[in-house]
């Protein structure tokens, strides 16, 4: 039986995840962040007998060294999937947000995906196994108010097309997910910054603009759902070749048509004009 660790499983995309594989036989190793008091949230799961629920923050490098502990004692130091899920939107004018934030976000979204891959790979090495990055398509191009949590998505697009060559003789691969929006606990577990809606603030035009856009994205009943991305990681798994990377969802899939076949110049006119739609006159 092949085992799974999904990290940032208590919701969303990660939540969807534990029930796909779950069902199809897997042994999943279902990461979150306190997880003993949390664990009513798998209630739901099926077969119990192929989950393990484990403590992970991805900030922690306590838990990271605990995950790794658990792989080799429970799992004779053997993984054959990584799923590095774990994430959150940090929103805000750079001028808004605090340092602090901003090296959360990277903490969060990429530094937790890198540690926690350095501190597996050995067991990944073993099964000649893979590793699954959710970045985003918010790792191909950034849009205001967004820069951190794009900053971090890229850094984690960087880190995954070097370790796809970096461990391609080992026979382990990465491949890259890059969702575009979809329904899941992201908005509302959206951070911003702290002073984004301080109406000193000299972005707080283009802030409330973003607002907006979040509340319709939010009400929309048509965004597409978690299960979509699932559905493309359990293909991935079953996969014998993982490619690159991956877009997830109708509008991921757009941006990369047109990142591909449109020049630059013209791409970016029109990247500037659906931000106009959102930020008004402000960008
Ligand atoms: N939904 C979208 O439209 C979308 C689009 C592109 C990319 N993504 C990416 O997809 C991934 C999953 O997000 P989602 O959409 O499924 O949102 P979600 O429902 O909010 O799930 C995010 C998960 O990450 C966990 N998490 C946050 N900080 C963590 C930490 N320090 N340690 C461990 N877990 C942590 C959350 O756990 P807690 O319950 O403990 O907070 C939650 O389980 C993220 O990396 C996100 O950037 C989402």
């Amino acid at each position: 039986m092949k085992t799974i660790l999904i990290t940032g499983s208590s919701s969303g995309f990660g939540l969807e995840m534990v029930h796909d594989f779950t069902e199809l036989g897997y042994h999943v190793i279902a990461s979150l962040r306190s997880a003993e008091e949390r664990k009513a949230i798998f209630d739901s799961v099926n077969d119990k007998s192929k989950l393990t629920i484990l403590n992970l923050d991805v900030s922690s490098k306590d838990d990271i060294r605990h995950a790794a502990e658990h792989i080799n004692q429970a799992h004779n130091g053997e993984l054959d999937v990584l799923i590095n899920n774990a994430g959150y939107g940090l929103y805000g004018a750079l001028e808004d947000v605090s340092e602090e934030q901003i090296r959360h976000q990277m903490e969060v979204n990429f530094f937790g995906a890198a540690l926690l891959t350095q501190a597996l790979l050995p067991a990944l090495r073993k099964t000649k196994g893979k590793v699954i990055n959710i970045s985003s398509v918010m790792g191909r191009f950034s849009l205001p108010l967004g820069s951190v949590y794009s900053a971090s998505k890229f850094a984690l697009e960087g880190l995954s097309e070097g370790l796809y060559y970096e461990l391609k003789p080992f026979g382990v691969q990465v491949c890259a997910v890059q969702p575009g929006a979809h329904r899941t606990g992201f908005v509302k577990a959206m951070i911003w910054g702290d002073k984004s809606q301080e109406e000193s603030s000299p972005y707080i035009n283009q802030t409330k603009g973003l607002l907006r856009n979040v509340e319709e994205m939010t009400n929309k009943p048509k965004a597409t759902g978690s299960n979509n991305v699932s559905k493309i990681v359990v293909g991935l798994v079953r996969k014998k070749k993982m490619p690159r990377r991956v877009l997830a969802g109708k509008d991921a899939v757009a941006t990369g048509i047109a990142q591909k076949f449109l020049p630059e110049a013209l791409y970016h006119e029109i990247l500037h004009r659906s931000y106009e739609k959102v930020f008004g006159s402000e960008v």
